[in-house]
């Protein structure tokens, strides 16, 4: 398949088994990170986004700020998330499209937690068409970033995480610690840590994924538009990994 035809494809049958190489002029509809709780996907896509200039859109942010917010949904979906549950498929796509509507950005998005179940990636698949027109004729295909951690590492980041609860800015005491213990750099508010964060939970979003999520990184393997990078080293290891594939895209 030539990259002209990749580009604009409008055959949802036509998948691209691509190399880096191939990917090369791509312009993708959507950079979409995947991989388990606290692989690092909004670390990643976050640093993406700012590179790029690009909206990144992480479901799990866009709910904690209903929840904090105490909106109708936040409160519906606060003890789902407190579980380690997914939100209902129907729930979140709906939430995600008027999130989306809302930019002023018409190119690539990054999306970091979504989708997280084959309906939510089959629904995403028709909303990229018609958000690249009517006869979808300026659609191209997603890339999908899987970010593999092994479980040892993926306890510690999350046993670890702190957030701020006013400015955002992440932490990690094993890896990322503030200059002073439990107080953001930033602007000196107490550290949080997220309720999901609590070992049970943790195991919980971890079988909720291998048995939810895992079949949509297939899906976009079948399609051939999957590529995995190794997430187990540093940020900026991990990151370097990422660019490697960024640099051969075109936003
Ligand atoms: P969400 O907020 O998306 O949580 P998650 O997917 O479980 O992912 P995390 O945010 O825990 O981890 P991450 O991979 O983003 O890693 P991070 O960069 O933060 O979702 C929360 C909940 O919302 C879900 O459980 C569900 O209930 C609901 N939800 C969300 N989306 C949904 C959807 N589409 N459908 C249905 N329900 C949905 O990094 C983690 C830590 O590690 C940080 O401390 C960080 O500093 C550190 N770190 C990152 N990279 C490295 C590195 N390379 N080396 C060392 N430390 C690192």
């Amino acid at each position: 398949m030539s990259e002209t035809k990749f580009v604009h494809n409008t055959n949802p049958d036509v998948s691209f088994n691509g190399t880096l190489a191939q990917f090369q002029q791509l312009s993708p509809s959507a950079m979409i990170f995947l991989g388990p709780p606290g692989a690092g996907k909004g670390t990643q896509a976050l640093r993406v986004a700012n590179e790029y200039l690009l909206p990144h859109i992480s479901t799990g942010e866009v709910f904690r700020a209903q929840i904090a917010e105490r909106t109708l949904f936040g409160m519906q979906a606060a003890e789902t998330m407190r579980r380690g549950m997914l939100v209902a498929d129907d729930a979140v796509c709906g939430m995600l499209a008027e999130h989306i509507h809302g930019l002023d950005h018409p190119g690539c998005l990054v999306l970091d937690g979504f989708p997280r179940s084959l309906n939510q990636a089959k629904w995403l698949d028709q909303f990229l068409r018609m958000r690249a027109g009517q006869n979808h004729e300026f659609y191209t295909a997603p890339l999908a970033v899987q970010i593999n951690v092994t479980r040892d590492q993926l306890f510690r980041r999350l046993s670890g995480r702190r957030c701020c609860p006013n400015c955002g800015q992440m932490y990690n005491l094993h890896f990322h610690p503030p200059v002073n213990s439990g107080i953001c750099d930033n602007d000196g508010a107490a550290l949080i840590t997220r309720p999901d964060d609590r070992e049970e939970v943790v195991l919980e979003r971890l079988r909720v994924h291998d048995q939810n999520t895992l079949p949509v990184t297939e899906y976009y393997r079948r399609k051939g538009l999957l590529q995995e990078i190794d997430g187990d080293g540093t940020v900026d290891m991990v990151h370097a990994a990422i660019a490697r594939l960024t640099r051969t895209l075109t936003f």
